[in-house]
């Protein structure tokens, strides 16, 4: 089997690099950038040899990356590319999977669309899976999911003596429960009420047989940051240490990474959206799905 050729969209390299050196894949190059109008340029440099050709393009902030991914994605086809696969460490438009008000697009199901359109196959890290069951409900091409949470386990052990895992909302009791069960310590589910995107009102419950652990508020992802701060606000509000908010995807919409740090939590995410507060590395198990993929499409 010819070794893919991995091409990172910008933002991408150093995860990229770290795929290429630890499997022994060539890395090339794309070029990304902006006509005065507004247009993407796209380019391809690197002479493609007919071989397959992984994109990694993670999908915080979509929008603007999602036409020069679709882009490039053709040009390398066009190029002679076998095969095109996507690493999309995160995958965004998860969270839209049902028409909550009439007349919205269920926008999780056109970006599935689109991108099985574009790719032979996919390898993501921890979709926000709610209302699907699978990413096959969606997607038309194969599909390989990294899960996180041993990474998020492992973390804990390492750094928090006595943690308390708490999930913030009933969606997060799956990791919850998983990473509590591989700590070793007891967890917690809050109740959240989402009345708008920057608007959420949480309920504590009774913790107090736990008082004196660190509070550990685990979550898939942090978007506008709201539903942690007001998380961290409420368990300061109950006397309860300084908590840390452990995520996958760190998103950081509105300087929420700043306003988390403010309201005196201790923030740590995974590398599938670069952050300084990555401190949990997907590579190795990025690497795995990838050889697995190539074996077994
Ligand atoms: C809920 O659906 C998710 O698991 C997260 O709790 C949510 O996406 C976080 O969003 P935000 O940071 O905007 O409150």
């Amino acid at each position: 089997m010819t070794s893919p050729l991995l091409l990172a969209m910008p933002g991408n390299e150093v995860l990229t690099e770290e795929i290429g050196s630890a499997l022994g894949w060539k890395v090339g190059e794309i070029e990304e950038r902006r006509f005065p109008d507004g247009e993407s340029y796209v380019r391809v440099p690197t002479r493609l040899d007919d071989g397959p050709v992984v994109l990694v393009c993670t999908l915080a902030q979509p929008d603007e990356k999602f036409l020069p991914l679709i882009f490039a994605s053709a040009t390398v086809r066009e190029l002679g590319a076998s095969r095109v696969g996507l690493v999309a460490p995160y995958l965004a438009y998860m969270r839209q999977d049902r028409r909550f008000n009439p007349g919205e697009a269920i926008t999780s199901r056109l970006v599935a669309k689109l991108l099985s359109q574009s790719f032979d196959w996919m390898v993501t890290v921890d979709p926000h899976l709610h209302r699907y069951g699978s990413l096959s409900e969606i997607y038309a091409i194969p599909t390989r999911i990294i899960h996180a949470a041993p990474l998020m386990s492992d973390w804990i052990k390492r750094n928090v003596a006595q943690p308390l895992i708490i999930g913030p909302d009933s969606e997060s009791e799956q990791w919850v429960a998983a990473v509590a069960r591989e700590v070793g310590a007891p967890y917690s589910v809050l109740e959240k009420v989402r009345r708008g995107d920057r608007d959420v009102q949480i309920t504590l419950k009774d913790m107090h047989p736990w008082s004196g652990r660190t509070p550990v508020l685990v979550d898939d992802i942090i978007s506008s940051g709201r539903t942690m701060i007001e998380a961290v606000r409420l368990l300061r509000a109950d006397n309860w240490p300084s908590p840390v908010c452990l995520a996958i995807h760190g998103i950081f919409a509105d300087q929420s990474d700043e306003l988390l740090a403010a309201a005196g939590a201790r923030v740590v995410t995974a590398n599938t959206v670069p952050h300084s507060t990555n401190q949990l590395s997907i590579s190795r198990l990025l690497t795995f799905a990838l050889l697995e993929m190539m074996s077994h499409p």
